[in-house]
């Protein structure tokens, strides 16, 4: 197998991730331990600045004419609503042009082409690569390959950024849900820092809350709470990482027991669709039901999350609460990801000098 890439994908994480890197900047987007505080913080400020930008005719403009140089295909093999159209438009307000394979069936994988072979084409098209795929492995494959030196064509290397790995990463739902919790505690003085995060629900294969869990590792005093069924604990590697960064975490099936102390609960749909056999079917999920009574009880100032789509977890009668903020991660996702795509296309600088010129003052 010429592009398994298995001897770089074995390596511990911290020995493969400058693979990810170009002059010193994120290039590729995999995991979300890439993310260090200084980028967190930057990306974050450059959405702030485009959402502000982008409210003039002028300021969309000057945002379109960045990357109207670009073009980005969009490989969505797995299901997506927010991700993929938060990227389209994110890209759309950057001026880039775009295309999509969502559907493998009307493109030649029918005819039996390879994943890898699909990828190799699309990079020869475009500029950017989006891509949300089954493998949890593969988005990681793709980056190796762009960057596999023995491939002798012609523009091949493009940076690949991963909507989703599996039931393994989902580094910029991570980044998204970081901006979200940076812009909902800007009233306390450290923001983020010594929260206190209790993820409810399917905390096994719910690759928002292992992503999430890991960019949250790079602040401090953070406290976590992992609110599950006995069966959808929390994954051996994930609990290794938390070790390894010394973060306080806990495991528990009672959300009673904490709802009071938390500052967020992030809660989870059940991840059905990597069941094996019936083990979601046998399950009772009702206790990982986040109701109107529960949040009742909830901290004045703490606030709701959820990645989306919802099924019961999340009654929609606390979509009128003003600590639910789901809706509002929906729309921090595109800004934040128009952040990284400016940013991967050194931009940024750019974005931030425009906004002093015109709006400080
Ligand atoms: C999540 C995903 O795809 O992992 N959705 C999203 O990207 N907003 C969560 C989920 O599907 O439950």
């Amino acid at each position: 197998m010429p592009y398994s890439y298995k001897q770089i994908i074995s390596l511990p994480l911290r020995e493969k991730l400058f693979h990810f890197m170009k002059n010193e900047k994120i290039y590729h987007v995999i995991f979300a331990e890439q993310f260090n505080r200084d980028v967190i913080d930057r990306l974050c400020r450059i959405a702030d600045v485009l959402r502000k930008i982008a409210q003039t005719r002028e300021g969309q403009d000057f945002l379109r004419s960045l990357l109207a140089h670009k073009s980005v295909m969009l490989y969505f093999t797995q299901p997506s609503t927010r991700t993929y159209l938060s990227f389209v438009r994110s890209c759309q307000y950057l001026g880039m042009n775009y295309a999509n394979v969502r559907d493998p069936s009307i493109s030649s994988f029918s005819k039996g082409e390879s994943d890898i072979d699909g990828v190799l084409t699309f990079s020869n098209y475009f500029d950017l690569i989006i891509m949300r795929h089954h493998e949890g492995g593969f988005a990681e494959r793709v980056a190796y390959l762009m960057n596999d030196s023995r491939l002798k064509k012609a523009n091949i290397q493009v940076p690949v950024i991963s909507g989703g790995a599996g039931p393994d990463e989902h580094p910029t739902q991570a980044l998204l849900d970081m901006y979200t919790l940076c812009r909902s505690f800007i009233w306390r003085p450290k923001k983020v820092d010594g929260l206190h995060i209790g993820f409810m629900g399917d905390v096994a294969r719910g690759r928002t809350v292992r992503s999430l869990s890991k960019l949250l590792t790079r602040f401090s005093n953070i406290k976590i709470s992992y609110i599950s069924p006995q069966e959808l604990k929390i994954k051996e590697d994930l609990r290794k990482w938390l070790d390894r960064q010394r973060v306080d975490y806990y495991e528990t099936d009672n959300l009673n027991e904490l709802i009071k102390e938390l500052d967020v609960v992030y809660v989870t749909r059940i991840q059905d669709e990597y069941d094996t056999g019936n083990e979601s079917s046998d399950l009772d999920y009702s206790k990982f039901h986040l109701s109107i009574d529960d949040v009742q009880k909830m901290k004045e100032e703490a606030i709701i999350m959820h990645p989306l789509p919802r099924r019961q977890e999340l009654d929609p009668n606390i979509d009128f609460d003003k600590r639910a903020k789901y809706w509002e991660q929906e729309v921090n996702g595109m800004w934040i990801r128009a952040s990284l795509v400016a940013f991967i296309f050194n931009v940024d600088s750019n974005i931030l000098d425009y906004y002093t010129l015109h709006h400080s003052h």
